[in-house]
C-alpha cells in the first residue's frame, strides 16, 4: 500500500494536531525544569475549602482542606504527565490511567508512588509562596 503526497499532508496534520490536544489535556509528559518558588497569589484568596488548579500547568495545585492549606504536586509520579483534579476532589491521570486520593495517595496503578506535597511558606505580604522541586 502506499500514500500520495496529498494523504500523507492529511495524516501528518492529523498527528500533529493529535499532539496538541494530547499536551493541552495533560496527556503528555511535562518536561524537566529547574526548582523554583511560584507566587501563587494571597494566601486569603484559598479560604473555601477546595482544590484550585490555577497553577496546574506550573506543577501544582492549591488544596485547602479545613485549617489545612497545603500544594500538591499536579504531576504523575509514573511518566510524569499532568494530572486532573476530579469532582470529589480526587485526582486522575489521563495517560495510563493511575488515581490518586484526596491527599495525593496512590489508590490505583500504575504509578507505585504517592503525589509530593510541596513545600509553602506565607510571605510577609500574606502571599502563598510554592517551592516547585526541579524534576
Ligand atoms: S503518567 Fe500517569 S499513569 Fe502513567
Amino acid at each position: 500500500m502506499s500514500i500520495d503526497r496529498k494523504e500523507f499532508l492529511i495524516i501528518a496534520a492529523g498527528a500533529v494536531l493529535a499532539g496538541c490536544r494530547a499536551a493541552t489535556e495533560g496527556g503528555a509528559p511535562v518536561p524537566p525544569q529547574a526548582e523554583r518558588v511560584v507566587d501563587a497569589g494571597p494566601a486569603s484568596t484559598y479560604a473555601a475549602d477546595g482544590v484550585y488548579s490555577g497553577y496546574r500547568n506550573l506543577g501544582f495545585f492549591v488544596v485547602r482542606n479545613g485549617e489545612r492549606l497545603f500544594a500538591l504536586s499536579s504531576v504523575c509520579t509514573h511518566r510524569r504527565c499532568r494530572i486532573s483534579p476530579e469532582f470529589d476532589r480526587s485526582y486522575s491521570c489521563p495517560c495510563h490511567g493511575s488515581e490518586f486520593d484526596t491527599e495525593g495517595r496512590v489508590t490505583m496503578g500504575p504509578a507505585t508512588r504517592d503525589l509530593p506535597t510541596l513545600q509553602t511558606s506565607i510571605s510577609e505580604a500574606g502571599r502563598l509562596m510554592v517551592r516547585v522541586p526541579a524534576s
